[in-house]
């Protein structure tokens, strides 16, 4: 298995810039060792962020994660949650998760994750919250029945999908008639059309996308110092770049990509017909 060493800053960059060359199982070792590492600190979530306008009232708690909480309200705020079924598939270290299940009130939140090192910590992190449960699954191959979800959403995770036809196809049966499918997360030009062809070519409707690129760069900028400082503080200097990297920290590859043009972040919220 990879080790991290100077290969690391490499394999941070590929990720991110590269990810259709990086199989499921090397992004599966890659967030099983996140879950338990220390330079993502006591963070509960693992995207770029989100600022538009919007002022959502957030409790103290909260308040620290507001970027990353943003990003996430503006993927799912157009949804009607409350009282539904509700899916998130890629929930990472869960906080999102939390804040949407505390926040909008649905009837069960179920939340997946293909490291079951993140599944179980959120198990345990988040288990006051009734309406939320966290287990292991695997995006392009859940093991829910057909018709099983109101509403299913995604952030920031599928980009490490190896088949995004298989995703699309899941999503489509595990949704019910007429449910919606929020999606939010970075391509380059031609990763954007294979993903729109492959939500569309389940029967998915589109009912918005929209490109939000400025907003993350936004975010990315205010939040730089802070995560800069955090990663330093839990890694070694050896494979603090891959971190930075893989963080889109200013003046790294990911970062300049966003800046150029090269990747983009995109947003999208398909139905599934009614019957
Ligand atoms: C960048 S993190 C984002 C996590 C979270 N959505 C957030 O915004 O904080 C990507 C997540 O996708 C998960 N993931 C990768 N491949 C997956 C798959 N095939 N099925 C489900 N989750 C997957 C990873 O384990 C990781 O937790």
């Amino acid at each position: 298995m990879l080790r991290l060493g100077i290969p690391a800053r490499i394999f941070a960059t590929m990720l991110r810039l590269l990810p259709g060359r990086v199989g499921d199982r090397m992004w599966r070792w890659w967030y099983q060792r996140l879950a338990k590492r220390d330079a993502w600190g006591t963070l509960d979530f693992m995207n770029y962020g989100f600022v538009d306008d919007t002022s959502l009232i957030l409790t103290e708690e909260d308040e620290k994660s507001r970027l990353f909480i943003q990003l996430y309200n503006m993927n799912i705020r157009e949804l009607d949650i409350s009282g539904k079924q509700v899916l998130e598939v890629g929930s990472g270290r869960g906080g999102g998760a939390s804040w949407i299940a505390r926040t909008y009130k649905p009837n069960m939140l179920t939340a997946i994750d293909y490291s079951p090192q993140a599944a179980k910590m959120c198990s345990r992190k988040f288990s006051d919250i009734t309406n939320l449960n966290f287990s292991e699954g695997n995006a392009m191959k859940m093991t829910f029945e057909d018709n099983t979800f109101d509403v299913i959403y995604n952030v920031e995770s599928s980009h490490c999908y190896s088949n995004m036809d298989s995703f699309g196809k899941e999503v489509f049966r595990v949704l019910k008639p007429g449910g919606k499918f929020a999606w939010t997360d970075f391509r380059d030009k031609k990763g954007l059309k294979n993903t729109q062809e492959a939500f569309l070519s389940t029967g998915l409707i589109s009912i918005k996308d929209e490109e939000i690129t400025k907003q993350v760069i936004t975010a990315l900028d205010q939040i730089n110092e802070e995560k800069q400082a955090m990663i330093q503080k839990g890694t070694g200097k050896f494979i603090r770049r891959s971190f930075e990297t893989f963080a889109g920290v200013k003046g790294t590859p990911v970062y300049e990509a966003f800046q150029n043009g090269t990747l983009g972040y995109y947003r999208a919220i398909f139905q599934k017909p009614e019957l």
